[in-house]
């Protein structure tokens, strides 16, 4: 006999109860898992091909397959030791979010299919602008993550300063930059020679004055720069540029800027994160990550922009077979703002948890990761032959073992080489990345789980193995 799709509730109850323990065994074991740990994927991936499934299997056993197999070999992206990337979330309350939405199902993306729920997402994004310092008429948009949130910024920038035309547009970012830029700015249809890459300054902000001569050759050479992206908050070492300086030149020069707050935006949140993100509000448009900022799982990105109207200018178009669409203010059909029409409904996912926990346990959280970070530049600081660079922005600690026995030449090698034996270690995962010519090491504080105690162990890491190394680089 098939088993029925939709199942009794004593039956939802059971497979409930057994999905619950197997999560909470998971969440209570994260500490103690490895904080990144794939060696064998290949054997791994291998053992995990299947063909066609004849016999449907056990929801148990289909559990057990997930956690205990596919679920082992994983960097742990939800444990307090990663350090690495920008690590994202793991709210619970946005999980059970997520659950409710899709238990629901509704659709939402359409304000006359649900009008309650349109105005329970479009009260978030409202927060978001509030938070950020943007203006009452100011919206946006939910999407899939920062990515998509800067393809939809490039194409409002691209529609609004070039229309139709906009073969010779330019848009400036600094070396800093994430690379989300030039891949949004191809989808939109610009050669990658169109984003033009600005040098960034010993703290790795962008150089006005470089950015300033780069507007004037490319406007002498006949091309129509259009769009400042600015960042606020880095991948590589969480620099903030100039904000203020970059939102004057962009205004001057009737210029859309666009902030980059995917990574360091809800800093904003808490007072030293504000004062460091001055002038954001000035911008046109800024992405911000909820699956980075506010601990989300993965999957939620937002673009805000100061004007809603270049949001539809750019994405609205209807058919025949659609409902409706709103014309009167403070509706909004969420479709028409952005590339997708139907999809889950993201709103749950942060109202439920910015509604039950408050925002002043975001902030605190927020600033907690703060004071970590200061924590981890200091001590790296007094640590032997490890030299930071810079001090942190945010909650980004860009660092190198610079032990001075070793010559120059190979300390991009024994930096790499730190990082793999403390990633070793499993306790913290770190990663690093290069900074012009200096291979460097990062701690990014961000996850939800991630204490002062777990920071102390990276460090205890990064010293006992930079102590046994220095022999084997010839020190
Ligand atoms: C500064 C910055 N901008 C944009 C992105 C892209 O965001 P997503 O990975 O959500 O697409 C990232 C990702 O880490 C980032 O760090």
């Amino acid at each position: 006999m098939p088993q029925p799709l939709d199942p009794s509730m004593p039956a939802f109850r059971t497979l409930l109860d057994q999905a619950f323990e197997r999560i909470a065994a998971h969440i209570d074991s994260l500490p103690t898992q490895p904080a990144g740990y794939v060696g064998d994927g290949d054997d791994l991936a291998d053992a995990l091909r299947e063909d066609w499934p004849k016999e449907p299997i056990p929801f148990d056993a289909a559990l057990e397959l997930f956690f205990g197999k596919a679920l082992s070999k994983t960097y742990n992206t939800a444990g307090p030791g990663y350090l690495a990337y920008i690590p994202g979330g793991g709210l619970v309350h946005a999980a059970l979010g997520d659950f409710i939405a899709q238990m629901v199902n509704r659709y939402s993306t359409v304000w006359l299919a649900a009008p309650g729920l349109v105005q329970l997402e479009t009260n978030v994004l409202r927060w978001f602008c509030r938070v950020v310092g943007f203006p009452e008429r100011a919206l946006g948009l939910l999407c899939s993550g920062g990515s998509l949130a800067t393809l939809s910024a490039v194409v409002s920038a691209r529609e609004k300063m070039l229309g139709s035309d906009f073969s010779r547009g330019m848009i400036y970012t600094s070396d800093q930059g994430h690379h989300c830029i030039g891949k949004a700015a191809r989808i939109a249809g610009f050669p990658v020679e169109r984003v033009r890459v600005v040098p960034s300054d010993d703290a790795f902000r962008i150089n006005c004055d470089r950015l300033a001569e780069m507007i004037e050759e490319d406007l002498r050479d006949g091309f129509r720069p259009f769009m400042i992206a600015a960042n606020a908050g880095t991948t590589n070492t969480g620099a903030i540029d100039d904000l203020p300086r970059l939102a004057q030149m962009a205004k001057e020069r009737k210029l859309w800027f666009h902030v980059d707050a995917a990574y360091g935006g809800f800093f904003a949140l808490t007072r030293r994160g504000k004062q460091r993100l001055r002038g954001m509000n000035m911008a046109d448009s800024i992405v911000l990550d909820p699956h980075k900022g506010l601990f989300l799982p993965y999957g939620t990105g937002c673009l805000l922009v100061r004007d809603p109207s270049d949001l539809e200018r750019a994405h609205a178009l209807s058919a025949e077979y659609m409902p409706p669409m709103q014309v009167e203010d403070g509706r909004y059909d969420f479709c028409q703002m952005g590339p997708e029409l139907s999809r889950d409904y993201r709103g749950l996912r942060l109202w439920l948890p910015l509604k039950t926990l408050g925002f002043e346990a975001f902030a605190n959280a927020l600033d907690d990761k703060l004071d970590i970070a200061e924590y981890a530049a200091e001590e790296l600081s007094r640590m032997d032959d490890f030299e930071v660079l810079g001090e942190p922005q945010l909650s980004v600690v860009a660092f190198r073992w610079n032990d001075r026995r070793l010559p120059k030449s190979s300390l991009n090698a024994a930096n790499k080489e730190v990082q793999r034996r403390v990633n070793a270690r499993q306790r913290v995962m770190l990663t690093g990345t290069m900074l012009g010519d200096r291979y460097v090491l990062r701690i990014c504080v961000l996850h939800l789980r991630t204490d002062r105690a777990r920071v102390a162990m990276a460090l205890e890491d990064l010293h006992s193995v930079a102590s046994t190394l220095a022999n084997d680089f010839g020190a």
